[in-house]
């Protein structure tokens, strides 16, 4: 049995799943880090150091690619599941840059002995490989993220439990290096990795991650025993799901809920909440459809207004319209029960606002062709960066919520109205049933 039930149980949603419903970059992040101060624990379940998730604290920036969203946090504990691919380097990179930062790892972090790990071969491996595509590349961020899932399919990657072991680390990184080196060098024709050089960084890997390594389902699991609050972040978005995004221009990984579920180790009913972001319009980094991207002054305007430029990456994101036909596809991948909206405050300049809301030609085999229909609203040409109160909202911002929450027909509970942890509208907190 989960767990006894008790008077909390009456008026508290205790695992609540975040899950990005567009290409990413939807603001997870904040939300994440907004949610984590009704929880015990976060747990980062997909995906890798391809994400960048951004912070922002009483104007202090913070930005995110493999650790949970929680660690600015105190009293919360963070994980990193077995279906996150890390990179040991970016990781001790990303800690040493927060504990500069002022902030304390103290068995506060905790990866799983079955996450994959990612080498600079596969980095090697990415780069060739989009290099080789030419005009038709994905657009990857380069980070060596596909390369490390396809060896974990195919059963002869790394993962961070081989890093406990170092009579056995030697041979196993020799056979996984030569490998790549095979591809790179006859495959590819780019000049190989230098073996002796990984060699000798997998046992200082060795070294400072093992006291962090354990069985992250075991501990996960045991919060819920325990009946403690646990939030569960996802990485990218629906869209980018490796089976039913945008097919081949999508991440390696699941990014829907099933990952929640294979990527930690625990199962459906231990999942009260899943809270999809959804950002107030859409943007895409990388290659591949997008039937509602604007090229004129709005996309340019979006993309000032919004900042939006990769996080990770610094590559200027592609803009487009609120494409309600794939938020309702992202509803079903992952029954969505409520919403965030996020960067509301970025569309107060636009005398009207477009919503996808049907498509000419129904077939999800050739999006580009597609076109889309719209409805037009009017915009609110006021303020709302900063608002923390339903109330407050011009009427015409009410109206457009309204809108999109008739079209979609699941209620958007939370509202952001900038970068900051306190720029949100709480309706209803996901936690509290
Ligand atoms: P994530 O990958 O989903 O966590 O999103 P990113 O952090 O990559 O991108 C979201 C960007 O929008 C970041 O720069 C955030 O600081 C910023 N942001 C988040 N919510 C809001 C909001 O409501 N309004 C505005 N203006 N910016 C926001
Ligand atoms: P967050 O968590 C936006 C995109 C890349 C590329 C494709 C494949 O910040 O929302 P990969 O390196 O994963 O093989 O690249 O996926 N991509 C993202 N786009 N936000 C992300 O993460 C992304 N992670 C990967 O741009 O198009
Ligand atoms: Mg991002």
């Amino acid at each position: 049995m989960r767990y006894t039930l008790n008077l909390r149980d009456t008026y508290m949603n205790n695992n609540v799943v975040i899950i990005g419903t567009q290409w990413g970059d939807e603001g997870k992040g904040k939300i994440v880090d907004w949610l984590t101060s009704y929880a015990k624990a976060v747990v980062r379940f997909q995906g890798g150091h391809n994400a960048g998730h951004t912070l922002v604290v009483d104007g202090k920036k913070t930005i995110l690619r493999l650790i949970p969203s929680g660690i600015l946090h105190e009293n919360v504990i963070c994980y990193i599941a077995n279906g996150v691919v890390v990179s040991p380097e970016a990781l001790l990179e990303e800690i040493a840059e927060l504990e500069k930062h002022g902030i304390s790892f103290c068995g506060r972090l905790h990866l799983s002995y079955a996450a994959p790990i990612i080498l600079p071969s596969h980095v090697a491996l990415d780069q060739a490989r989009e290099h080789v595509l030419g005009i038709h590349k994905i657009g990857t961020t380069g980070r060596g993220i596909g390369p490390t899932y396809e060896d974990k399919v195919a059963r002869r990657g790394l993962r961070l439990v081989d890093l406990l072991d170092i009579n056995t680390l030697t041979e196993k990184v020799t056979t996984l290096v030569n490998y790549h080196n095979f591809l790179l060098e006859h495959y590819y024709q780019v000049k190989p990795i230098a073996l002796k050089d990984i060699l000798s960084t997998a046992m200082e890997w060795s070294q400072q991650l093992s006291p962090l390594i354990t069985d992250v389902s075991h501990c996960v699991r045991t919060h819920q025993d325990k009946n403690e609050p646990v939030l569960f972040e996802g990485a990218q978005g629906s869209l980018l799901d490796i089976d039913h995004g945008t097919y081949p221009y999508v991440t390696s990984s699941s990014t829907t809920i099933s990952s929640v579920f294979s990527g930690v180790g625990i199962g459906p009913s231990q999942v009260d909440t899943v809270l999809g972001i959804m950002k107030a319009y859409t943007t895409r980094v990388g290659s591949g459809p997008f039937p509602s991207e604007l090229h004129d002054e709005t996309a340019e305007y979006l993309a000032k207004q919004g900042h939006e430029f990769g996080s990770n990456t610094k590559r200027l994101r592609r803009c487009g319209w609120l494409d309600i036909v794939f938020i309702k596809k992202a509803i079903q991948l992952n029954s969505i029960s409520c919403f965030c909206l996020t960067k509301l405050d970025v569309l107060d300049g636009l005398s009207h606002i477009n919503l996808v809301i049907d498509y000419q030609i129904k077939s999800m085999l050739s999006l580009d062709m597609e076109e889309p229909i719209y409805d037009i609203l009017p915009g609110w040409e006021s303020n709302t960066a900063g608002i923390r109160d339903w109330a407050a909202l011009p009427l015409n911002t009410k109206s457009y919520i309204e809108k999109i929450e008739s079209l979609i027909g699941v209620p958007i509970t939370m509202i952001s109205t900038g970068p900051d942890r306190a720029d949100l509208i709480i309706r209803k907190n996901p936690f509290q049933s």
